[in-house]
């Protein structure tokens, strides 16, 4: 297992930015997944900040959301597509092609999660994914008791999530609010993986991710057995 440590916040943002940055880099194909939430905010925007300063050949390189709120349109604030474009891909200069993102509304979303995967694997597969950690040890959207066999699905956010963007995006409480995300089997099969956790709150659920058993209880404890995981933390998230 493979373990950072940063010393403060400011430092773990730098360490995440320039490892999307070298992987870009190194690979010019590269199919790099992102998150949203707060951990990644201020490292997606050091990515575009270097870009800007050092800029490179980045139209072979692909990324993709990890996951996606579905029945709310594209366009609200919240929506994982307008936070990597506002937070990262406008910066980057990364064309719509070049994007790939989960669509908010469909008919049949189970036909969209198999076409999600498909075009990932046309891209000959996912080159390094960055994941957040939900308190909850969730993944993606994958939320406790979730299989590790599971493929891209919808599933249920948390509570607290739902509820907030029910609430800005004026859902009625009968319409239903999903989570569109890779799967854990989904998740494992990603090349490399970089699982970014930062802050006080995050120290608990960080050492049993880490040190407890692999169990379905804990999603994120199921990373102990990729082969080849970083777990980035800062020094407050580390030392639980
Ligand atoms: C949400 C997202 C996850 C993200 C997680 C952590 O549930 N669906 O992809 O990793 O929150 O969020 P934060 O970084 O705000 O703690």
């Amino acid at each position: 297992m493979k373990i950072t440590i940063a010393e403060n916040e400011k430092e773990f943002d730098t360490m995440a930015a320039w490892r999307i940055i070298a992987e870009m880099l190194a690979n010019p194909k590269a199919v790099i997944g992102l998150s949203t939430g707060q951990t990644t905010i201020n490292l997606h925007k050091i990515v575009g900040d270097i870009y800007r300063q050092y800029p490179f050949d980045i139209s072979g390189i692909t990324l993709f959301g990890v996951d996606e709120v579905t029945n709310v349109p594209r366009n609200y604030s919240g929506s994982c597509y307008t936070i990597l474009k506002t937070q990262i891909t406008d910066a980057l200069g990364i064309k719509e092609s070049q994007f790939l993102m989960p669509p908010t509304f469909s008919n049949d979303f189970e036909l969209e999660c198999r076409k999600y995967e498909v075009e990932l694997e046309a891209r000959n597969g996912v080159d390094l994914l960055i994941l957040g950690l939900g308190k909850n040890g969730h993944l993606g959207f994958n939320q406790p008791e979730t299989p590790f066999e599971s493929t891209t699905h919808v599933s249920r956010m948390d509570e607290v999530l739902e509820a907030r963007i029910r609430k800005e995006t004026n859902t009625p409480e009968d319409k239903e609010l999903g989570g569109f995300t890779l799967g854990i089997k989904n998740i494992m099969h990603s090349r490399r993986i970089i699982l970014a956790a930062k802050g006080v709150e995050k120290a608990k659920i960080v050492r049993e991710m880490l040190f407890g058993p692999v169990t379905t209880r804990i999603p994120a404890s199921v990373l102990q057995l990729h082969p080849d995981c970083e777990f980035l933390l800062d020094a407050d998230a580390a030392h639980g």
